[in-house]
Formats: C-alpha cells, sequence, structure tokens
C-alpha cells in the first residue's frame, strides 16, 4: 500500500495508473474505519484494477458545536488495517490540500431541496459540506465507481445527484448497511455511547423493523406509524430528530403508488447522534385508502 498526503502525490499516482488503463474505485471516508467501511473496500477491490480511499474529517460537514474538534482520529490504526485489507492507495490530504483558500469562503456545491429536509432540518449547511467534499475528492482522484454506505443514505442521494448534475464520470454504487450481532449499525460515532447507552442502541433498529413490519401491514397508515416510531424511541430514552416514511428513490413523501419505501430516523442517545434506516417493500398504498 503506498500512502500519500498531497493532491500531486495523488495525481502522480493516478496518472501512471491511468496511462497502464487500470479501472479505479474509490472509497471516502473520515477514517476511524470500521467493518462497514472495511466492506466498502472489499467491494472496491472486487470491482476494480485499483483501489483508493481517503481519510480526511472535513470540517464544513460539521455545524458549530458538533463533534468536529473530537472526531476520533485513528490514522496509524486506520492505516495499518487498510494495509492488511490490500488497499493500494491511501490518500490522507491535510486542510490546506483540499481547502487551499481557507474554509470560509470557499466554492461551494448546494443541492437544493433534497439537503434540506430530514437530517438536513437538523444540520443546516451539513450535506452543503459534504457535497463540495466529495466533488473535490473525485476530481481529483478520478475513479470509475465510488462507494457510500447505505446508513448515511440520504448523504448517498445527495452524492448521486451530484455526479448527475455536475455530469462527473463516475458510476456511484450504495452498500449495505453492516450491523454488530445485536442490530446496531456500525459508526464511528457509537464510540461516544456509554456501556448502558450501547446496550439500548439495538433499539433503534428493532423499533425501525416494526415499523416496517406495520407498513407492509398498512401501508396506509403512515402518519401513525411515524407517530408510534416516536413515541417508541422518546419512551425509550432518546431523542429523536425525526422518524420518517419516504420513497427510497429520492427521499419524497409517498403517495398512494409508492411501492419501495424506506424508514429512516435519527435520535440522540447521550451524547451519541445516531442514524439508521430500512428499506420496505409494500404491495399497494392504494387497496385500503
Ligand atoms: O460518510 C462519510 O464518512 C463522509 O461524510 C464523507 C462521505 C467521507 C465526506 O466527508
Amino acid at each position: 500500500m503506498e500512502t500519500v498526503f498531497d493532491l500531486a502525490g495523488l495525481h502522480r499516482v493516478i496518472s501512471k495508473w491511468k496511462s497502464e488503463g487500470a479501472s479505479i474505485a474509490f472509497v471516502p471516508t473520515m477514517g476511524n474505519l470500521h467493518a462497514g467501511h472495511y466492506s466498502l473496500l472489499e467491494r472496491a477491490r472486487e470491482l476494480a484494477d485499483k483501489t483508493v480511499v481517503s481519510i480526511f474529517v472535513n470540517p464544513i460537514q460539521f455545524g458549530k458545536g458538533e463533534d468536529y474538534e473530537s472526531y476520533p482520529s485513528t490514522l496509524e490504526a486506520d492505516s495499518n488495517g487498510l494495509a492488511d485489507n490490500d488497499l493500494d492507495l491511501l490518500f490522507a490530504p491535510d486542510l490546506n490540500q483540499l481547502y487551499p483558500g481557507g474554509v470560509a469562503t470557499d466554492t461551494r456545491v448546494e443541492v437544493p431541496g433534497l439537503s434540506d429536509i430530514l437530517c438536513g432540518r437538523f444540520r443546516p449547511g451539513h450535506f452543503s459540506g459534504v457535497a463540495t467534499v466529495v466533488a473535490k475528492l473525485l476530481i481529483n482522484v478520478q475513479p470509475d465507481i465510488a462507494l457510500f454506505g447505505e446508513k448515511d443514505y440520504q448523504q448517498l442521494l445527495v452524492i448521486r445527484r451530484v455526479v448527475t448534475d455536475l455530469c462527473m464520470p463516475v458510476e456511484v454504487i450504495g452498500m449495505p448497511i453492516v450491523r454488530e450481532a445485536d442490530g446496531l449499525a456500525m459508526s464511528s460515532r457509537n464510540a461516544y455511547l456509554n456501556l448502558k447507552e450501547r446496550n439500548k442502541a439495538p433499539l433503534i433498529y428493532a423499533t425501525l423493523q416494526r415499523a416496517a413490519q406495520r407498513l407492509r401491514e398498512s401501508p396506509h397508515q403512515i402518519p401513525a406509524i411515524e407517530a408510534e416510531g416516536m413515541k417508541a424511541l422518546e419512551s425509550s430514552g432518546f431523542k429523536p430528530e425525526y422518524f420518517s416514511v419516504r420513497r427510497s428513490e429520492n427521499l419524497a413523501e409517498p403517495n398512494a403508488l409508492d411501492k419501495k419505501l424506506s424508514i429512516l430516523t435519527a435520535a440522540w442517545l447521550g451524547s451519541a447522534r445516531l442514524i439508521d434506516n430500512v428499506k420496505v417493500l409494500v404491495d399497494s398504498q392504494s387497496e385500503s385508502q
């Protein structure tokens, strides 16, 4: 595995690979890698000749008072893990590489509409921060494919929009959520949970699964199912921000004909903000209106 810390080094390796005709798969991360990230790398290795992982904690996707300063940095352990998993290239830039003019007046990529709902309502500016840094990374890594986890489902759709709307020649692949044995979706932020909270955290997934079952049985009861989900999380000690049933394709509010739905939630447990989602295929919502 090679590691580069600047854009010049990245360009040198990418140019060489391109001249050899190698295909490139890219997994952008903020480090503190877990089995979810490694599942993306494994798929990347299957799909392309060369694999690139970036590790960069992107300041502009964190809001005021969020965990940018305390976000876990584990570069040495990540680097060892990536080398053990046969990564070809690790790109670990510092702030100056990606924000040469500073962050305050930096050019931004905005995805209107999709960025303002669900997580975007509670984290204003977050998805513009994600869209901006992912655009910078894709422009420089020039991958054929880029892989993202479906735990951050709204992020995945925002990135699909960036790639489509900016006409970027890259295929975006969403990969299934990787869960702990008790159902908790893997996340770097799970490290913020104390033991008691950690034992409670799988209730998020259990609540989503119960809601999915209800939705399959009663697809016309969406407002009630959403309210029940909020209440179930609240009464277990979570502080849920939203618990919503949406059209999987674009996160719009579903209509009676939609069959491919997602239930998405974000909830605080202690100092950890946890997000999760499940997909639900409903037979038909129209018969029981
Ligand atoms: O999902 C993440 O880790 C980050 O949001 C990403 C896509 C690497 C952008 O900073």
